[in-house]
């Protein structure tokens, strides 16, 4: 926790009773986009909050504004290490200092509830329990720090389509013991100082004015923490305040939310209670104390200094960039990397030698062929309100030729299925210098065409929310241009083009190339907009060095989003082979190699927010590729960058399939060392990895309405019901030793986890069997024979992680919360009396060992 002293409750309703209605109500809705107003009446400073969770991005979206990339949620769940969990929240919490963030829009909690959801890569795990575990470790690596966690979403937002008006209808018993539980123990043992209420509806009221708030958040858990809305998700005046919602967001309330005049008209009306407001604004102030933009005193009345300079003692304001920030973010990445299946190709070695019948001769590097659309550009992160921009990504390609392997690339096939956004080394600053480095101008032009401001950026997208503000332009902007220079690197026919929404003209060398109006498709979500935008290409044929100006114009009144969100992304595909001969030209490069390393992924505008996926297969042509390097060269290793499961139908004729996920910004450095075994592939999967797609819940609603009617039954609850074989099991993973997991014994633990009361501590022991020192994750399942009670076949209630010497025997203590051997029955939670079996394992397909826990 922070060293903030928590005014108690008298004395922050002492603080609000300062206040008039009108700047109370002023509090309720936000300032800006991602601010909470100042009111130095009461001390309170102005409050800043940030998306989340993959890094701190700030309160601009801008590539220069840079921050550390950390691993995708599901990566950190690979880990199975709450300890690890807990030090990327750390690192998040100096970020956010570094940043001027106080609050942090993460982490996101919902389900795996299947493997379509877009948001996927940004939730933790399929389970509960995991969930749970990691979830509240990244809470408290955040809050002890004095940085502020917003549990989100809460609840039942856990697929894209319709998201802000789709109603998600639950069975109690399935939101209470499924998608509830990770917000149960989150805010019952950390107390997460804030919540998210989704866009969706739960059971027929929207979450920003859903009973559940008050009823269980409140009532139940006793949270007394800050419940916000999701980004214009609050539509209701009255239902909205008499709810507990306490915050809409993104202000101020005469652009954005339900809130503002018609609030303070409500309660002069008398149809909502002033009680109500002073309560939210006690919450309000309470989250700023704990942050620390709350004055201790108001005698002599002052603000808290802005959060930057609060960084607790031995709390050390590293750059994204620096060294210390890189070694975590890349033992993190690699701690996530799951070894699904090896034939003993790795871990592979730096040398061979020249003779194989002489080992110990003379030796030379290793060749290895890397493959792959994604091995030259990484897909770090997923799409959506999660994207930062890190100040450097490491490529796959990047990571093997540092660690000084004989490497050489060919792309293959392509991952992309639109134009990708132009970018080095063919996008130019478009000043002739000799180095203009990578990037663009960018002219903000008022409506009488006089420039009100320009700058210099480094990428190719270019997004403002909200207005210019963010670029030091307050002027009214009525059109964009984009300048730059392209340079051709080889000759051939480029497409250039442009991707947003709304008119766009493209010129080069001054000669308009297209004058277009994007469009998207019929009521796509705000993020699809900004994240899978519409693009018009034109083919403009260069000679090899030649370079062009190139000019993009956007009239911003054009765009539907006009007020809300700006977007203009460069795009650039540059000449290439047909698939076929990119696909040959991978296979022979591989033949001509001792090993093949083929990266193959999705990119952001397959697995993203706003959308959910249509299919698990991977994009392109990658399939293929994949089956001709393994037929050109069979000593290839499969390495699967995507945030969430796709299908992997050659996964049994690789040598070896690594499970990558989305790594972080030094994700090809922690993969070099995972394949050359520096390091160990310490990751378990957090979600069953299909074989096929079938039997796997929709995301798609009918008449607004999305059952969950597969209840219970989801991820490897659904596979035990149905005995379906999954392509790899929930729990799965190996690494470079072996493990024998020897007993389990079980002792009552008199008093268990303070949240559910006693439960059973069990004991196993397990051996390193194997040659190399290691790391096992021990899991625990319950289970229930003969249950008069419908349930699945067994069901995660604990785990442990284990590292061990060759030979080396260690026992872990794994407690088992009272909580596992529940259900909820109606209006309790309840225990079934009789005896329930404890199994322990590498896995939830390989449990070897088994207890009895009789219960009365
Ligand atoms: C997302 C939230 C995010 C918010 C602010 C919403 O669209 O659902 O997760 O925190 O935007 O960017």
């Amino acid at each position: 926790m922070s060293g903030a002293v928590i005014p108690d409750e008298a004395e922050l309703r002492r603080r609000v009773g300062r206040l008039s209605l009108e700047q109370k109500i002023r509090l309720l809705t936000g300032e800006d986009f991602w601010a909470l107003y100042a009111e130095p009446e009461v001390g309170l400073r102005r409050l800043v909050l940030s998306d989340g969770p993959a890094g701190v991005r700030g309160q601009s979206w801008d590539e220069r504004d840079s921050s550390a990339n950390v691993p995708s949620a599901t990566a950190l769940a690979a880990t199975w290490d709450t300890g690890w969990v807990e030090a990327i929240g750390g690192l998040l919490a100096r970020e956010a200092r570094r940043k001027g963030v106080d609050v942090l829009l993460a982490p996101t909690v919902n389900l795996h509830r299947t493997p379509y959801a877009g948001r996927c890569f940004e939730c933790f795990s399929e389970d509960p329990l995991l969930t749970a575990r990691l979830g509240a470790a990244y809470v408290r690596g955040l809050q002890r720090s004095g940085v502020g966690a917003t549990v989100k979403h809460f609840i039942g937002n856990d697929s894209e389509t319709q998201r802000m008006t789709v109603d998600v209808r639950i069975d109690d018993r399935t939101l209470r013991e499924l998608y509830l539980a990770p917000f149960e123990a989150i805010v019952r043992e950390e107390g997460a100082w804030a919540v998210m209420a989704a866009y969706n509806g739960v059971n027929g009221s929207p979450m920003t004015q859903s009973p559940l708030l008050r009823d269980i958040l409140h009532g139940e858990w006793g949270y007394d923490g800050l419940v916000m809305s999701d980004w214009t998700a609050a539509h209701a005046t009255e239902a909205a305040a008499q709810a507990a919602l306490d915050l809409a967001m993104p202000g101020p309330a005469s652009l954005f939310g339900p809130w503002g005049d018609a609030l303070l008209e409500a309660v002069w009306k008398g149809t909502v209670d002033e009680a109500l407001i002073d309560d939210k604004v006690v919450r309000i102030l309470r989250l700023a104390a704990r942050v620390g933009a709350l004055a201790h005193t108001l005698d002599p009345p002052g603000l808290p200094p802005a959060a930057p300079t609060l960084l607790p003692p031995g709390l050390s304001p590293d750059t994204p960039d620096s060294v210390a920030v890189a070694q975590e973010l890349r033992a993190a990445a690699a701690a996530g990397f799951v070894l699904a299946r090896t034939d003993g190709i790795l871990p592979l070695p730096r040398s061979r030698p020249l003779d194989r019948s002489k080992p110990e001769g003379p030796h030379r590097r290793l060749r290895v062929a890397v493959i792959g659309p994604n091995a030259e550009v990484a897909r770090t992160m997923g799409g959506g309100s999660a994207t930062v921009f890190p100040p450097y990504t490491i490529s796959p390609l990047d990571g093997l030729r540092a660690a000084g392997l004989h490497v050489t690339y060919a792309p293959g096939a392509t991952s992309h299925l639109r134009a990708g956004e132009a970018r080095a080394p063919w996008l130019l600053r478009p000043d002739r210098a000799v180095d203009p480095g990578t990037g663009a101008e960018i002219r903000f032009l008022s409506e009488a065409g006089e420039l009100a401001g320009s700058e210099l950026r480094d990428g190719a997208t270019f997004m403002w929310l909200s207005g210019f503000a963010s670029s030091g332009v307050t002027e009214p902007v009525a059109r964009l241009e984009i300048r730059c220079v392209i340079r051709a690197t080889v000759g051939g026919v480029y497409q250039l083009g442009v991707s947003g929404l709304g008119r766009y003209r493209l010129l080069v060398d001054g000669a308009e190339v297209f004058d277009a109006t994007l469009t998207l498709r019929e009521n796509a979500d705000i993020a699809e907009a900004l994240m899978r935008p519409p693009q018009q290409l034109a083919p403009v044929e260069l000679a090899a060095g030649q370079s062009v100006d190139v000019v993009a114009e956007h009239h911003v009144d054009s765009s539907p989003f006009a007020g809300f969100a700006t977007l203009v992304q460069l795009n650039l595909v540059s000449p290439h082979g047909s698939d076929d001969e990119e696909i040959a030209a991978a296979a022979a490069l591989a033949a001509a190699s001792d090993v093949a390393v083929v990266v193959v992924g999705t990119t952001a505008e397959v697995e993203s927010e706003g959308f959910d996926r249509t299919t698990l297969a991977l994009p392109g042509r990658q399939d293929e590729l994949v089956r001709q390097v393994i037929a050109a060269n069979p000593r290839t290793v499969a390495v699967v960058n995507s945030g969430a499961p796709v299908l992997l139908p050659w996964a049994q004729d690789a040598a070896a399939v690594l499970l990558s996920w989305f790594g972080g910004q030094e994700y090809g450095d922690a993969l070099a060392d995972v394949l050359l075994g520096d390091v160990e592939p310490g990751g378990r999967l957090p979600m069953t990895w299909p074989a096929s797609e079938e039997g796997l819940p929709s995301t798609q609603p009918a008449d607004g309405v999305l059952t969950y009617h597969e209840g219970l039954f989801i991820g490897y609850r659904a596979y035990d019901r149905d005995g379906r074989e999954p392509l790899f099991p929930f729990g799965h993973g190996t690494g470079y030793t072996t493990w024998s997991h020897e007993s389990i014994t079980l002792d009552r633990a008199p008093d268990g986890r303070k949240w559910t009361g006693p439960g059973v501590a069990a004991c196993v022991q397990v051996r390193n069997t194997g040659s190399r020192r290691g790391r096992e994750v021990v899991q625990v399942y319950v289970s229930r024979p003969d249950s008069a009670v419908e349930r699945p076949a067994k069901w995660l209630a604990g785990f442990a992680t284990v590292d061990a010497d060759p030979g080396e025997t260690v026992t872990v203590g794994i407690l088992i919360p009272e909580r596992a051997f529940q259900h909820w029955a109606g209006q309790g939670w309840s225990t079934e009396p009789g005896s329930f079996v404890l199994a322990a394992g590498p896995s939830s397909a390989s449990l070897p060992l088994t207890a009895r826990v009789d219960l009365p």
